[in-house]
C-alpha cells in the first residue's frame, strides 16, 4: 500500500520504519529537502505531494498542528483513510480536551471527506517499530465510522506486530485519548519510562 506519513518526528519515523517493510512509505514534511538529508535519503516530499499520491495517510504531528497540516494537504485526504495518532495536549503536556469531545472528531471536521480512524496513540513511539515489548503484542485501540477503513487499519496494526482492538465509532476516541494521557503520565509523570505498554487480556484474540 502507498502510505503517506505526515510529520517526521518520533512517531512518524517509528511508524515509517515499521511500515516500509511491506509498504511504500513517503514522508510529508514542512521542509522536505532538510528532512531528506536527516533521514538518510528516505522518500520525503511536501505535505501536499505526499498526501496526493497516497492511498492511506497517517497524521503524525502535534495535536495543535493538526489543522495546519491538514490544510497543507490541499484536500488530498478526501475519500482516503486518515489515521489520527494524536494525544491532545497543551504546551505543558496537560490534557487539552473535555470528555465529550475528542481530537479525532475535531480532525475529521477539518479533513473533510476523509475516513478518519483513531489508532496507535496509546503506544510510545519507540515501541511502534515492532508493536511489541519482548514477546508481548501491544494493544492498540481503534475507532472510526467507516468499517472498511477500520478493518484496513487493523490489518496494518497486525502487520506491525500490534494487537488491534475495535472500540467502535469515531466518537469512542473520547475514551481512547485519555488512555494515551494515562500512558504519558505513567511514562513521564511517574517516571516509569517509555519501555511500558498496554495489553488487553482475558479475551479472544482480535
Ligand atoms: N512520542 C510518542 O511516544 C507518541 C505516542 C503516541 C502518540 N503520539 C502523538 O503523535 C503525534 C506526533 O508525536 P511525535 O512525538 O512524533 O512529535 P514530534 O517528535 O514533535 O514530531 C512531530 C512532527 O510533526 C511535524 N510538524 C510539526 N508542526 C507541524 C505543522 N504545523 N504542520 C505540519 N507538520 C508539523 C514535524 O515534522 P516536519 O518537521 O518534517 O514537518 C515534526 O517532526 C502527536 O500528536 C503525539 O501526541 C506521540
Amino acid at each position: 500500500m502507498k502510505i503517506a506519513i505526515i510529520g517526521t518526528g518520533n512517531v512518524g519515523r517509528s511508524l515509517g520504519e515499521a511500515l516500509s517493510k511491506c509498504n511504500e512509505v513517503v514522508y510529508g514534511s514542512r521542509k522536505p529537502e532538510e528532512t531528506k538529508a536527516k533521514l538518510n535519503g528516505a522518500n520525503v516530499a511536501t505535505i501536499e505531494e505526499a498526501s496526493k499520491g497516497a492511498e492511506l495517510i497517517i497524521l503524525a504531528v502535534p495535536y495543535h498542528s493538526a489543522k495546519e497540516a491538514i490544510h497543507e494537504m490541499k484536500n488530498n485526504e478526501k475519500d482516503k483513510i486518515l489515521i489520527d495518532v494524536s494525544n491532545p495536549m497543551d504546551e505543558h503536556m496537560r490534557w487539552a480536551k473535555g470528555f465529550n469531545e475528542s481530537a479525532a472528531e475535531e480532525i475529521s471536521k477539518h479533513a473533510k471527506g476523509a475516513k478518519v480512524v483513531k489508532a496507535f496513540n496509546t503506544i510510545f513511539a519507540e515501541n511502534m517499530k515492532t508493536g511489541q515489548l519482548g514477546a508481548e503484542k501491544l494493544t492498540t485501540f481503534i475507532a472510526g465510522d467507516d468499517e472498511g477503513a477500520k478493518a484496513k487499519v487493523m490489518e496494518l496494526a497486525r502487520g506491525i506486530g500490534m494487537e488491534p482492538v475495535d472500540v467502535g465509532m469515531l466518537e469512542k476516541a473520547r475514551y481512547i485519548e485519555p488512555v494515551g494521557m494515562l500512558m504519558i503520565e505513567l511514562g513521564y509523570g511517574r517516571k516509569m519510562g517509555t519501555g511500558i505498554g498496554m495489553k488487553l487480556v482475558g479475551r479472544n484474540s482480535a
